[in-house]
């Protein structure tokens, strides 16, 4: 029986990971601290919002009195923190609050935890933190070259991370995923947004010729892989997450005839 503070559960892996605890681990209590920007939507949690063993809390990652306030009126056993701006066109218009989040959030919640302790901490990340691939794959020892004001602001909190488990002894897990899909996700990433723009017949942005190739995890794969972890992570380790399913953004369209749309994403 665990007490969790889920971070940012009221966006896309958040809301998926708390419906997933709930329901396997009925025992356990979890705790949503979410400041509700554009992408944390508590619809996305409708369905659990009644339920005994869950509490929301609007509150900022960002801001320490709130952090410690949560920290010490719900005495946590476990944090998972998924709070983070997200999206990477929106941190090229304006990476401050990327900075912000994923940073500071990420230093304030270190911070927290080292004055009133857990059992474990999970940072969840991405493996954009490593760049782009010419050609191979990315392993945990893989160096951080990120591209862009979001895996860069992403890699400053893992590294905090990193860094909190060494001189402190704390005990972070820090976990790179590749792109998840499913349900949930707001409709400004690839799928939800391609899906949604060619049910309106409307027109989808692709960058380049579409022959960038992406990874794809399901979501609630991804959920099960953290649940793993939390249970048998290493605390200190940090672990790439994928689902080996490479495929490339590219897109087939045919608007005739009925029109019926038919969209591939990927082949
Ligand atoms: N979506 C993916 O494909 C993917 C893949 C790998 C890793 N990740 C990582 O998983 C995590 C969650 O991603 P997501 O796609 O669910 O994101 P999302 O954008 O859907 O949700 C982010 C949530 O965090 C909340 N939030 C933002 N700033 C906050 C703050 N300062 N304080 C408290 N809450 C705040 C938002 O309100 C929202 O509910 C991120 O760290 C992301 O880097 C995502």
């Amino acid at each position: 029986m665990s007490k969790i503070l889920v971070t940012g559960g009221a966006g896309f892996i958040g809301s998926n990971f708390i419906r997933y605890i709930l329901k396997k681990y009925p025992e356990d209590t979890v705790i949503n601290l979410d400041k509700l920007t554009y992408a944390g939507n508590l619809n996305n949690l409708k369905d659990i919002e009644g339920n005994a063993n869950y509490k929301f809390i609007k509150g900022d990652i960002a801001e320490e009195r709130t952090v410690k306030k949560v920290f010490r009126f719900n005495r946590p056993d476990v944090v998972v923190n998924y709070a983070a701006e997200t999206h990477v066109d929106r941190s090229i218009i304006d990476p401050a609050a990327f900075v912000k989040t994923d940073i500071i959030g990420t230093y304030n919640l270190l911070e927290a935890i080292k004055e009133f302790g857990t059992a474990k901490y999970v940072q969840i990340s991405t493996d954009e933190v490593y760049g782009s691939l010419k050609s191979g794959k990315f392993t945990e020892e893989s160096p951080f070259e990120p591209n862009s004001p979001y895996s860069a602001s992403k890699a400053g909190g893992d590294l905090l991370c990193r860094s909190y488990s060494k001189t402190y002894g704390l005990p972070v897990i820090i976990t790179h995923a590749v792109n998840c899909y499913g349900p949930y996700q707001y409709p400004e990433k690839l799928i939800p947004l391609f899906i949604t723009n060619l049910s309106e017949s409307k027109k989808v942005p692709v960058y380049g010729n579409g022959a960038n190739v992406r990874e794809w995890l399901y979501v609630l794969d991804h959920c099960s892989a953290i649940d793993f972890l939390l249970h048998k992570g290493e605390s200190g380790q940090s672990y790439n997450i994928g689902s080996g399913v490479e495929k490339q953004n590219s897109i087939t369209i045919d608007l005739q005839p009925n029109p019926m749309i038919c969209a591939t994403l990927w082949r």
